[in-house]
């Protein structure tokens, strides 16, 4: 039988630069769900990302994704994954669709033309702006590339790096729209953000990281949304 837990972070400890960076920091993330991580500059969460993809060794604990310890098959969980870090490298002289073909063809993904503009049109890259080079997009535009980019990979899991950076509030309502679509679909989505707001819109359960510990969790009641009050007054209350 398939999994239901798709991502298991087992009492991750992670050195980075002398410094420990994670500790203790244990969650998992279903089959349909979206699990926003949350915390400052420096908490931690694009390093617990990093561990996932196996570009971080964990000093302790055990990653695993869809049943497969990243320590043990690195390359078979990363096929699992699709990841849109923080800052997509793309290329500048390429226009949209250039860029998504050279990318997909590099991940082994085979796609039509017809698959490359259904995913731009899911992130509403308008239609005149995708034969032009990246030279001359917004940063919002590039994002809209970057994540049409993890939606073509099409695998059972995302890893999104604060996917809403350089987006203008209705491209976040559509794209936070696209993140629960795929959850209802089946898919699973690990989702790091700075934004309370959009957080609690569209996540399932939420986890506080402060300072490389996983300090509060939060969960959405029945056919609810988790309150962003309560997650606001937690992110913005003082270390004891
Ligand atoms: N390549 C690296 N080498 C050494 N230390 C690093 C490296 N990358 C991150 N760190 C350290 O790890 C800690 C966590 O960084 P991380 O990038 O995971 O934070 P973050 O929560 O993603 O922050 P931000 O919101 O600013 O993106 C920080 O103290 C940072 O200085
Ligand atoms: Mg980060």
């Amino acid at each position: 039988m398939e999994p239901q837990v798709r991502l298991q972070a087992d009492r991750l400890r992670v050195v980075r630069g002398g410094k420990q960076v994670l500790s203790g920091v244990s969650f998992t993330v279903a089959r349909g769900e979206v699990y926003g991580l949350l915390g400052g500059n420096g908490a931690g969460k694009s390093t617990t990302l990093a561990t996932f993809l196996g570009f971080v060794p964990v000093v302790s604990g055990r990653v695993v994704v869809n049943g497969v310890d990243v320590g043990i098959d690195r390359p078979a969980a990363r096929r699992a994954m699709a990841y849109l870090p923080e800052a997509a490298s793309l290329y500048e002289h390429l226009d949209a669709r250039e860029n998504l073909r050279y990318f997909l063809e590099l991940a082994g993904v085979a796609c039509g033309a017809a698959d490359i503009e259904a995913a731009l049109d899911r992130v509403s890259l308008a239609g005149e702006a995708r034969g032009l080079q990246l030279r001359g997009y917004s940063k919002g535009m590039r994002q809209k590339v970057a994540i049409a980019l993890a939606l073509l990979r099409d695998t059972d899991i995302l890893l999104l790096d604060e996917p809403t950076s350089g987006l203008d509030p209705t491209a976040i309502d559509e794209f936070h729209d696209l993140v629960r679509g795929l959850a209802d679909a089946g898919k699973a989505v690990l989702m790091v953000t700075h934004d309370v707001y959009g957080a609690c819109q569209v996540a399932d359960r939420i986890g506080l990281l402060r300072s490389g510990r996983l300090v509060d969790q939060f969960s959405a009641p029945a056919g609810g949304r988790i309150d962003t009050e309560t997650v606001h007054r937690a992110f913005s209350a003082k270390a004891p």
